[in-house]
């Protein structure tokens, strides 16, 4: 189909904006941004900006992929493009869609013990609501209802990893989707830096000295050459204390789950 032409228009420097050989599918919260940045300090790697929604978003994804290929930024041949968009992962229509675009792309996923995952969705939402001043429930409201955990809940159901990568495995072999351990990249990003560079065979060019931990943020900055610079306020946010009963429902809700997205994947992480 017309769907699978796209020509990107070369520029005499030799730059064009070709479409993405490797994306970021998510999971939200996951440390996304961290992970694109973090990524982009290699000269092999261009990256989109901003979250593209071309996947998931029926209106984006009708424009084709003439449209997607121009929201990518310019790159030389030698140059890989990756976009990040965090709903991918969770979105049961995009892995045929990216499968059609290109059956090789190379997937990263990035992923967060699941009950920190949900805190830390919750905590976005409430900053959000709150600077509209609009109502919102209390974190504990949200995940339990009628004593148990509450399934309707989206966050809930975005942590439960397994569901969602069962629909991934309908097109692409896991040594084509890369998880990268949200809780290490916090702890120790160089280390999961290098494993990307070898899983999209990049030659190494990330540094331990590209990081270095901010006290007054409570997490790692990156260090370009002599640019240093953190990730935006709203990455890296306190979490409300939540009720302790109500976190051991949520460590036990999740054990299962986690134990099958475990035998899935065909590997472990440390998560409650
Ligand atoms: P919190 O703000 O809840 O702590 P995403 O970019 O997918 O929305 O993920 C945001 C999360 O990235 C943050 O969640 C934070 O824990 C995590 N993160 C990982 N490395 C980080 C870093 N170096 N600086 C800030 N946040 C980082």
């Amino acid at each position: 189909s017309s769907q699978k032409i796209y020509q990107p228009l070369v520029f005499p420097n030799g730059t064009s904006q070709r479409l993405p050989q490797t994306i970021i599918i998510g999971v939200r919260k996951g440390g996304t941004r961290a992970l694109l940045e973090m990524l982009n300090l290699h000269p092999d790697v261009t990256a989109a900006e901003s979250e593209i929604h071309f996947f998931d978003w029926e209106e984006n994804y009708a424009k084709g992929l003439q449209w997607y290929g121009k929201q990518m930024p310019l790159s030389y041949p030698r140059q890989l493009t990756v976009e990040k968009t965090p709903a991918y992962f969770t979105s049961s229509e995009v892995p045929e869609r990216i499968y059609n675009m290109n059956k090789t792309t190379r997937l990263l996923l990035i992923l967060r013990d699941p009950t920190e995952r949900v805190i830390s969705d919750y905590t976005q939402v409430f900053f959000n609501r709150m600077q509209k001043h609009k109502p919102f429930q209390s974190v504990e409201e949200m995940l339990i209802r009628n004593g148990r955990v509450n399934l309707d809940y989206k966050a809930v159901n975005r942590s439960l990893y397994y569901i969602h990568m069962q629909n991934w495995l309908k097109y692409f072999p896991l040594s084509q989707i890369h998880i990268v351990d949200g809780d290490q990249l916090i702890k120790e990003p160089f280390p999961e830096m290098e494993k990307v560079e070898r899983f999209l065979m990049l030659s190494p060019r990330i540094n331990a000295s590209n990081f270095y931990f901010n006290k007054t943020k409570g997490f790692y900055c990156l260090r370009d050459g002599v640019r240093e610079r953190c990730l935006h306020e709203s990455k890296g946010r306190t979490h409300p204390q939540v009720d302790s009963t109500v976190l051991n429902k949520l460590h036990e809700f999740f054990s299962e789950p986690n134990r099958k997205f475990f035998e899935t994947v065909g590997r472990t992480f440390d998560w409650h």
